[in-house]
Formats: structure tokens, sequence, C-alpha cells
């Protein structure tokens, strides 16, 4: 439980919502997903236990994901999720009512800005601002976009990729394009489908690309076992599927990760596209531990790219640490704060 005055940064992640607080770091790390009753939509779990319900429920029951592809579906349910973590964080009684920081990805509209916004101040935080994912991505990478220098930031999440070319403290060319990991399990569960006749679930397809999968075509890593249900008999059955086939499977949404980040690039002024091949790409966001991606990325788009320590963790470090700089009340808002995203607050 916290204290007094206190802060705290929010990565709503369409997989993953992580919690930072200041002075302490990353104390929350939860996948984004809620367990209702069916009949009376009851919420009887939330974060890590609900997962564990995930394709695994008995009928009245089920796990759904509040947010999808990168933006809120269920305005109710992220509201009751971002509660719940609050909450879980600051201790029940909320005494002292936290100023929050929310990342949000940089596609989202100005309503679904105002539903994140909403839904931190009935959580009962004291004041609410957004931060774009690549702005925090860039801060939590530790790349230092104040000076006018081009810098790019690449997050892959679960449901989207966010490509920013930063400069003098702002994003000054951006794509988010609603393809990332998620999507990769989506097509591994397609080709299992199409290939083997077999029906899989969701985290089996995830299990199947962080164990076998790999971005880099000639790259040979391990088969793995897969367990399903037989389309044709309706009964469990178990295959063997290599690395070969899983980037098979996904060659085609990476090649959409890849014309994101191109066609940035060709937006991208000379000047700072001249930083961008001194510096290199900062990689960031969970997709972006896919086996092979690094060299993938570097060789479809020509320039270095390097993968930042931890980046699952990486956006909501640059969250809480936006907030941080943020200082007292009086101070300044900092550049980084896109105008009009500091709305929302009931008092200083
Ligand atoms: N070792 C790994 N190899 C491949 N993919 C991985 C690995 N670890 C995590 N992932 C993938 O990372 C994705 C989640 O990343 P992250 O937590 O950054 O997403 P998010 O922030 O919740 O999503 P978004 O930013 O799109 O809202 C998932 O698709 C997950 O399967
Ligand atoms: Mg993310």
């Amino acid at each position: 439980m916290l204290g007094l005055a206190t802060d705290i940064g929010i990565d709503l992640g369409t997989a993953t919502s992580l919690v930072y607080v200041k002075g302490k770091g990353v104390v929350l790390n939860e996948p984004s997903v809620v367990a209702l009753e069916q009949e009376t939509s009851r919420v009887v779990a939330i974060g890590e236990e609900a997962r564990r319900m995930l394709g695994r429920t008995p009928g009245n029951i089920v796990a759904v994901k509040p947010l999808r592809d990168g933006v809120i579906a269920s305005f109710e349910l992220t509201e009751r999720m971002l509660r719940h973590f609050i909450s879980k964080v600051c201790g029940r009684r909320m005494l002292f009512h936290p100023r929050v920081a929310v990342c949000v990805p940089s596609g989202i509209t100005s309503v679904e800005r105002r539903a994140v916004i909403d839904a931190c101040l009935q959580a009962g935080a004291r004041r609410c601002f957004l931060i774009e994912e690549p702005l925090a991505a860039a801060i939590g990478a530790g790349v230092d976009f104040s000076q006018p220098s081009g810098a790019m930031v690449v997050d892959i999440g679960g449901g989207t990729t966010d490509v920013a070319v930063l400069s003098m403290g702002q994003v000054v060319v951006s794509r988010s394009v609603r393809v990332a990991g998620n999507e990769c399990d989506e097509a591994i569960t397609r080709y299992v489908r199409t290939q083997f006749g077999v029906v899989i679930g969701e985290r089996t397809a995830e299990e199947i690309k962080i164990e076998a999968g790999t971005a880099w075509p000639r790259s040979v890593r391990r088969s793995v076992e897969v367990r399903g249900r037989d389309l044709a008999t309706g009964l469990p059955k178990t295959v063997t599927i290599t690395s070969g086939q899983v980037h098979a499977a996904i060659k085609e949404t990476l090649e959409t990760i890849v014309h994101a980040v191109r066609a940035v690039l060709e937006q991208t002024p000379p000047e700072l596209a001249a930083d961008i091949i001194d510096k290199g790409i900062v990689l960031t966001g969970g997709g972006a531990l896919l086996h092979g991606l690094e060299r993938y990325l570097s060789q479809e788009t020509g320039v270095a790219v390097h993968l930042v320590d931890d980046p699952v963790t990486c956006v909501v470090r640059g969250t809480g640490l936006a907030l941080e700089s943020l200082g007292s009340p009086q101070t300044r808002v900092s550049p980084f704060w896109p105008a009009g995203s500091t709305l929302g607050g009931s008092s200083p």
C-alpha cells in the first residue's frame, strides 16, 4: 500500500497492463483480462487470475479482454480493470488520490482518449494525463529526443505496432498499425487449422510463437508438440510444428510491420533520416522479443536495430518517468505532453 502524494504510471496494454510507482519501480504486471459470469455480467476475476480462466472456463464464466487491437473494446470493463489495478497498488480506501499517467496508442481517437481519462478519474485518480506510446517508449529506453536530432522508436505490442520519429521532444512522423503479437498468434492458429486440421487455443498459439517462432527465415529453432482438437474426429490430437512452419505462418504479419516502418522512414525529412541511420532504430514492446526480429527488421530497412533491455516494461517505465518530470503542480508541463492531453483533472 502506498502513502502520501502518490504518482503512478500505467501502461494500458492489449496484452499486459503494468503499473509503475514513483520511487518504487514496476509494481504490477498482469494480463489485461477480466472474467465475467455470463448471465449476470458479474466480474469474478481480473488480471492474472482471470487469464488462467481464458479458454478453460465453465460455460457460465467468460474471460474477456477489454482492450482489443490496442483500443478500448469495452469501456465498462476497462474502467473496472483500471479501478482494480489502481486500488491494488494504492489500497482500497485510497486516502490519497494519485496522479495517474496512462500510456495510450497513438492511433486512438479523441473519444477513446476521453474514455481512458474518465475511467481513471472514476477509479479514484486525482488527475489523469495521457502520453503517447512512442514517447513513453523513448523515455523508458533512455533515448534523448529533446535535441533537434531524429530518433526512431518501434514498439511492437500485443495489439498494435507504433512507429514514430521523434525530434525536439515531439513526434515528427508516426504510424500505428493494428498488427502485432496477437496477429502472429492468430496467423499460427489459422496455419495449424489449415495445414494439420487441428484447432488450437489462443494461449497455445502464443506458446508456439514464443517457443518455436522466428522472424529470421533461415534460422532453425526447435520443433514443438502441439495439442489441439482434430477437426475431422473431434478428438484431441498432437502434432509437431517446426520453426520453419511457424515462420511461414507469421511471414505476412511481419511484412505488414516492416511496411509500416518503411512508410515512416519514407516520410521522414532527410536530415532526420540521416540521424536515424547514424543511431539506428530503437525496438521495444513484448512483440519485439520474437526470435530473429532485430536482424530481420534491420535487413528489411537497411538500418541498424537495437532491442532495448526489458522491452516489456519499457513503456510503463517511460510513462512513470514522464510523470516524475512533471514535478510539483506549479511546474510547467513538460513539452512531451501533447497539447490538450491534460484535460480531465479535477484539481491540481
Ligand atoms: N519471448 C517472446 N517472443 C515472442 N513474443 C513475445 C515474447 N514475449 C512476449 N511476447 C508477445 O508480446 C506481446 C505483448 O507485448 P506487450 O506486453 O508489449 O503488449 P501490450 O503493451 O499489452 O500491447 P499494445 O501495446 O499493443 O497495447 C504478446 O503478443 C506476446 O505474445
Ligand atoms: Mg504496449
